[in-house]
């Protein structure tokens, strides 16, 4: 697996996010209809019929699915895999993975265990499977025709994304329920609104955006130490997780925790009787439960938390 990196991370901003984002497909199908003008404009008078036919025709060709095929950058391609941590372990899938560079150079230079690409565009997941094969990987790098929304990629362990803002937010209710917690996500240049990203970073002018899906937190969660009952109540906006700590010692709000995948970690005082009690949580979640280690005033206990139904 390769290191990451000496590149600047940075968490940013939901609007920050919308803002750098919002305009891009905008401006690029206005310079696409500039050029098919400019094309018109300077063709001769008796040829400006099939001429700008032609360029409409082209403009068509390129908008023929929900995103026209634009490739990545090489540098660019390594960023997003260096920033997802991608090695041995992992199955890498591009949506929309257009000549295949993203898959290929996951097998590649990454090593992952197996690579998944699809598009809709018949020639180019043809030119994919030709690369992949003319470096001896198609074993470990697929390629298929298929359309991004009617198709399974629930057993990526990282996922990566050129499309547009408005795709990524059809896919995140998707993203969301059918990727296990922890999967990494991986956007080159668009965001997904209001779930802002765990990392973002620049790379040659691009945005890179990563996001970790978080494990579903929100309800109730008890435990007992030495015969006392704890209670979590807890609400969940992607991995961000505010709440509310009940122990014998009196209550703790929680804001704005953060989940990391599975992981749960936060540090509070429980407040009561004019006392204050030092509590911090360690958990790891499998579904409805999760294995804790709590300290509590010094002392670290074992246990675990189970969600009430
Ligand atoms: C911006 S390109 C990205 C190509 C590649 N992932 C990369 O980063 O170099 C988007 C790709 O998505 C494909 N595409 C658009 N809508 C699609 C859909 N509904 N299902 C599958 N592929 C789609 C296009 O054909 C195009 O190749």
């Amino acid at each position: 697996m390769r290191k990451t990196s000496h590149r600047k991370l940075d968490i940013i901003s939901g609007n920050n996010a919308r803002r750098r984002n919002k305009s891009d497909m905008k401006v690029f199908k206005q310079i696409s209809a500039a050029l098919v003008l400019t094309l018109w404009a300077i063709t001769p008078t008796g040829a400006q019929e099939s001429t700008s036919e032609k360029a409409i025709k082209a403009f068509n060709d390129f908008f023929k699915f929900d995103v026209p095929y634009v490739p990545t950058p090489p540098e660019v391609v390594e960023a997003m895999l260096e920033l997802a941590e991608a090695g041995p372990e992992d199955t890498v899938y591009d949506l929309g993975s257009g000549d295949g560079r993203i898959v290929i150079a996951a097998v590649r230079d990454f090593g992952v265990k197996k690579g998944v690409g699809m598009d809709l565009d018949k020639d180019l997941i043809a030119q994919a499977r030709t690369n992949a094969k003319s470096i001896g990987i198609d074993d470990r790098a697929e390629f298929h025709i298929s359309d991004i929304f009617a198709t399974d990629f629930s057993d990526a362990t990282i996922l990566t994304l050129y499309l547009l803002e408005k795709i990524n937010v059809q896919l995140r209710p998707r993203i969301l329920d059918e990727l296990r917690p922890g999967t990494r996500v991986v956007s080159h240049q668009f965001s997904m609104r209001d779930w802002i990203p765990d990392v973002a970073i620049n790379e040659r002018g691009r945005r890179i955006y990563m996001w970790i899906v978080p494990a579903k937190m929100a309800g109730t969660w008890t435990w007992s130490i030495g015969g006392e009952k704890y209670s979590l109540e807890l609400t969940q906006k992607f991995q961000e997780v505010f709440g509310t700590l009940k122990g014998p010692g009196g209550t703790a709000e929680l804001n704005e925790i953060r989940v990391r995948g599975t992981a749960l970690d936060f540090e509070t005082d429980l407040r009561g009787n004019g006392t204050a009690i030092p509590i911090a949580f360690k958990g790891i979640n499998a579904g409805d439960t999760t294995k804790a280690t709590v300290t509590v005033n010094g002392q670290t206990h074992t246990l675990t938390a189970m969600r009430t139904p």
